[in-house]
């Protein structure tokens, strides 16, 4: 039987993304995100209007999509809540946003010279991305004022041992990305460690939920 519940989030589950982009004062700022979906060598990426990586990528029309391993999710979740934005949004401040200049430095995360952009990219991602922007769509509605980035993959640079041999293809069983499912993180299909954003969204999940 099904029900209708009015369902309010509909984050189904997709890979997170870590966006490396150029801040005006040439720093590097980074955020994750996971609505992005793929179609040959594009990405369309969706990011709210108040975001710093909006901003930024509007300006330069370049960034780096760096790909974690679920692996790295406890890296992911401490620069969960915070944004390269100095004038934090008011929402996000009732969401326990704070501004942190140095995402690379909180999250303790490397950054590794890109080759034909120059936004870094994260040394520790088994998959990074070097892309420019193609074409930023206004994306609107009651809830949400954000922008669909079209964006163009330059260049893939892939952990070795992930790609299988011989090939240009990433080994799927080698692969272990990190998901995002109802402001949840996700590895292998198991949760596997709490989340900021859940609790920034108040997201009324049983999951345990450590002390931090
Ligand atoms: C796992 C995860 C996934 C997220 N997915 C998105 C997303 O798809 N789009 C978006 O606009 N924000 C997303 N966010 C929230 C952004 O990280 C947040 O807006 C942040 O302020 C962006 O950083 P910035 O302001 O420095 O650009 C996500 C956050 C987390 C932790």
């Amino acid at each position: 039987m099904h029900v209708v519940p009015g369902i309010k989030v509909l984050y189904f589950g997709t890979p997170v993304v870590l966006i490396s982009s150029r801040n005006p004062n040439g720093t590097a700022n980074l955020a994750p995100m996971s609505s992005a979906w793929w179609l040959g060598q594009f990405a369309m990426l969706g990011l709210g209007n108040s975001g710093q990586t909006t901003a930024n990528l509007l300006r330069e029309r370049e960034c780096v999509l760096n790909l974690p391993s679920s692996a790295m999710v406890d890296a992911v979740d401490r620069i969960a809540l915070t944004t390269g934005r100095a004038d934090v949004p008011e929402g996000k401040v009732r969401q326990g946003y704070r501004y942190e200049p140095d995402k690379f430095g909180v999250a303790g995360l490397t950054q590794q010279a890109s080759e034909l952009v120059r936004a870094p990219r994260v040394a520790e991602c088994p998959i990074q991305l070097e892309c420019r922007i193609v074409a930023a769509h206004p994306f609107a509605g009651a809830s949400v004022q954000a922008t669909a980035f079209q964006v163009e993959v330059l260049r893939a640079h892939v952990e070795e041992e992930l790609v299988i041999p011989g090939t240009s293809y990433v080994d799927p069983l080698r692969w272990d990305p990190l998901i995002m499912k109802f402001c949840e993180f996700f590895g292998g299909g198991s949760n596997v460690h709490p989340s900021r954003l859940a609790e920034g969204w108040d997201m009324p999940h049983q999951l345990q939920r450590t002390s931090r």
